[in-house]
């Protein structure tokens, strides 16, 4: 275990200080799901690369989370899990605001004041809620069957997140592209009606990472059950790598590095040198999809392996993953206060 991670303090030049110099790069991240190779290099690793550049401030979205999980112990455990994972992935708590969404109350204030400046129809276009109403209708059932209010608010409280930390870039899947603009859009509203409150915010998307293909071949995702787990232990690591679907050329024929779903994952991990070897090897012929499966093993063991020890040494000790997201929350909360209190003046709840 690595100081960089015991100690959460921040000391003199701290997070909030430093948020006078540098631009805010903000996300949240869903506590659903166990967190896979598609996470890691779509999101999380793009993410870690920002902060030298930004203030970062990354959170746990549990208030979104609730949407869907309605199991008590099965909430708490995706929060530890994505903590932990972010952590043992590099994430230092004395450079990136490190917090609990459901820790800073600001948030709720805010999605309030927000949703008075939403169209109702702005929400009714989201891609989320029109995807939930198109499954109830091709089901025959009514358009808003088993849909909570929730869900239908999201991007309401999303928009909270963004605005109430000054963000400027809100780096992201692109699935919630469409998030980030109608945050924009409120903010817009917003300030066309008091004069500047709110700093407008950018998507930042990777796309050239976006689409890691899972075990069949498509975009890797939880909904699809395709995914590699990011720490899952040596021996289920092996049977998801050996699980990748390939064609059925044989070892001899050529194959085309592009068209292989090991090679799309494999050449993420693998040194420039390895992954023009295997390039060569599938080119010319000779080299069997089982051997890069192998070789992807290995360099995913040689990655993650000694990452996995300290993901679970963290999770044996959640004490220190509250320890440091509290440390963060009250970071984060001096960044939202004065804007907080800005907005209130503006709009006329408070002198
Ligand atoms: N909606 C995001 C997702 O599903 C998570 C999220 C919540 C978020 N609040 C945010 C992302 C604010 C960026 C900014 O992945």
């Amino acid at each position: 275990m690595t100081d960089r991670i015991t100690d959460g303090s921040l000391g003199q030049s701290g997070p909030a200080t430093r948020c006078a110099m540098k631009k805010i790069a903000l996300t949240g991240i869903k506590p659903t799901g166990t967190p896979h190779l598609g996470n890691y290099l779509g999101m999380i690793k793009p993410a870690l690369e920002l902060i030298d550049d930004y203030q970062a401030l990354y959170f746990i979205a549990d208030d979104h989370a609730l949407i869907t999980v309605k199991d008590r112990n099965e909430l708490k455990r995706q929060v530890y899990a994505v903590a932990a994972t972010w952590l043992a992935l590099g994430l230092d708590p004395r450079k990136v605001i490190f917090f609990r969404q459901s820790d800073i109350p600001e948030i709720f204030e805010l999605a309030w004041i927000l949703s008075c400046f939403t169209a109702k129809g702005l929400l009714n276009r989201a891609h989320a809620y029109k995807a939930a109403v198109a499954a109830n209708t091709e089901k025959r059932r009514s358009p808003d069957a088993e849909i909570n209010s929730g869900l239908f608010n999201y991007p309401v409280l999303m928009a909270a997140d963004i605005l109430l930390f000054g963000s400027r870039i809100v780096p992201v899947g692109s699935d919630q592209k469409q998030h980030v603009e109608i945050a924009r859009n409120i903010a817009a509203m917003v300030n066309q009606t008091y004069g500047r409150v709110f700093s407008l915010p950018d998507p930042l998307i990777r796309s050239e990472v976006m689409t890691i293909p899972g075990l069949d071949g498509r975009k890797m995702s939880k909904a699809y059950g395709n995914t590699i787990p990011i720490f899952a232990e040596p021996g289920h690591l092996r049977k998801r790598v050996m699980g990748i679907v390939t064609d059925s050329r044989r070892p001899e024929e050529p194959k085309n590095p592009d068209g292989c779903n090991v090679f799309k994952i494999y050449k993420h991990f693998a040194s420039p040198e390895s992954v023009k070897r295997t390039r060569r090897g599938y080119t010319m012929g000779g080299l069997a999809y089982s051997v890069v499966k192998h070789e992807l093993l290995d360099v995913l063991e040689e990655k993650m392996g000694p990452l996995r020890a300290t993901y679970r040494d963290l999770l044996d000790t959640p004490d220190r993953i509250d320890q440091i997201l509290a440390r963060g929350a009250a970071e984060a909360r001096k960044v939202a206060t004065p804007i907080m209190e800005k907005v209130r003046r503006k709009i006329g709840i408070r002198r």
